[in-house]
């Protein structure tokens, strides 16, 4: 039997959210010869994120990549590009990824600083802490091994967020030193957030730790709902101890169409036409990333090759079938703690017009029901 944590009672009252993986790679979000109708031109882009906003999503996270890499040979740049979706939009929230190991924490604060005041208040980050080792040298920048990364990662959090809610920063850390530092102005003040949101993604216990003493948001790799409770009472266990509460997020490819069938023969066409050679280069970096964690919890080290063609384990949550089916089964995360999904597509503009006009709707009607039936 599965023990599952107790759950914050705002997170089942609320509805849903919703984040889409930003396409600002190219390749699509599966390592797959499928034909993808997805690009990662900004003019694509722009029209995605106004449509996705119009569908019912909250937030479009963007990714980080420096070099062509397994299937992404082109890559815009993270945080312009979450810039210019800031401009194209009205409401969508604009989640930036960052590595650490390659800004200062005074420079990133600045930097989202200014575009949370250009946006009112819509930039948030994502602090990735890093598996591609090329991406590191080729720019000669040391590696740092798996729990080095996560300590940098977790002093650049405390040091942004000390940066965005208070004057004169003196910090000396193993890392970074800031003298007497003042970010002026500050990012805006909303009733939503006190700061720009901090998310952060891994599922090693160094993530776990780093994601219950630090981060608003912790971003799981898609899993089932049992693996999802675990990782929600662990990051809850030590968010606890520290006397914060932290919000959860779930990575998950979804496939919707009128019937099961039809939903399931995509996904086997994305897996028998998968680009092996990338799949499996992939495979084999973030394993090597993640092998000195020792206890086997980092992200992908169980990941088998047909989780592997989607980035992020995206099949393993498994919204993959019709609407309804779709909706019952993030209800279940929903109960288990995950107030977010963040999800990836095959035909991007098709798929999130799909989702806002046959899933979403189901999803607020199953949560009406819910909330009705426990008063
Ligand atoms: C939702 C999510 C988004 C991520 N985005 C990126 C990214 O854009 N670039 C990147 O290099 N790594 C990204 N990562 C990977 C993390 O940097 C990290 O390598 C990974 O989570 C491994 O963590 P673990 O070893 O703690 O399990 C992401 C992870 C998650 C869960």
């Amino acid at each position: 039997m599965s023990h599952r944590p107790p759950v914050d009672p705002t997170t089942l009252t609320q509805p849903l959210q919703f984040a889409y993986w930003v396409p600002n790679v190219s390749g699509g979000l599966v390592v797959s010869k499928i034909e993808q109708r997805t690009d990662w031109s900004y003019d694509y882009n722009k029209r995605l994120a106004r449509l996705a906003e119009d569908n019912g999503f909250d937030y479009a996270l963007s990714q980080v990549r420096y070099i062509a890499s397994y299937g992404a040979a082109y890559q815009h740049e993270s945080t312009a590009f979450s810039l210019a979706l800031l401009l194209a939009t009205e409401r969508l929230k604009v989640i930036a990824a960052i590595h650490p190991g390659l800004w200062h924490p005074g420079v990133l604060a600045k930097w989202i600083a200014t575009a949370d005041q250009i946006s009112e208040g819509r930039a948030a980050i994502n602090v990735v802490s890093g598996w591609f080792k090329d991406e590191f040298t080729k720019l000669g920048e040391p590696w740092l091994e798996h729990g080095e990364r996560y300590r940098r990662s977790e002093e650049f959090i405390r040091y942004v967020r000390e940066l965005w809610t208070s004057d004169h920063a003196e910090l000396s850390g193993d890392f970074y030193r800031l003298h007497d530092f003042d970010l002026k102005p500050k990012p805006v003040i909303t009733p939503d957030r006190p700061h720009p949101e901090i998310f952060m993604g891994g599922n090693s216990t160094d993530a776990r730790g780093m994601g219950g003493r630090v981060a608003d948001w912790y971003f799981a790799n898609g899993n089932t709902p049992e693996g999802i409770s675990e990782q929600i009472r662990d990051v809850s266990d030590v968010a606890t101890v520290h006397g914060r509460a932290v919000k959860f997020g779930v990575n998950g490819f979804l496939i919707g169409r009128d019937t099961e069938r039809e939903a399931h023969d995509v996904l086997r066409e994305i897996v028998d036409k998968a680009d092996r050679e990338a799949v499996e280069g992939f495979g084999s970096a973030v394993k090597q990333a993640g092998q000195s964690t020792g206890d086997g919890k980092g992200m992908w080290q169980d990941s088998e090759f047909a989780d592997l063609v989607q980035y992020n384990d995206g099949f393993r949550t498994g919204l993959i079938g019709t609407p309804e089916q779709i909706a019952t089964r993030m209800l279940d995360y929903k109960r288990r703690g995950v107030s977010l999904f963040l999800l990836g597509f095959l035909h991007y503009l098709e798929d999130v017009e799909y989702f806002g006009r046959e899933v979403l709707p189901i999803v607020r009607e199953l949560e009406a029901a819910e909330l009705e039936r426990v008063g």
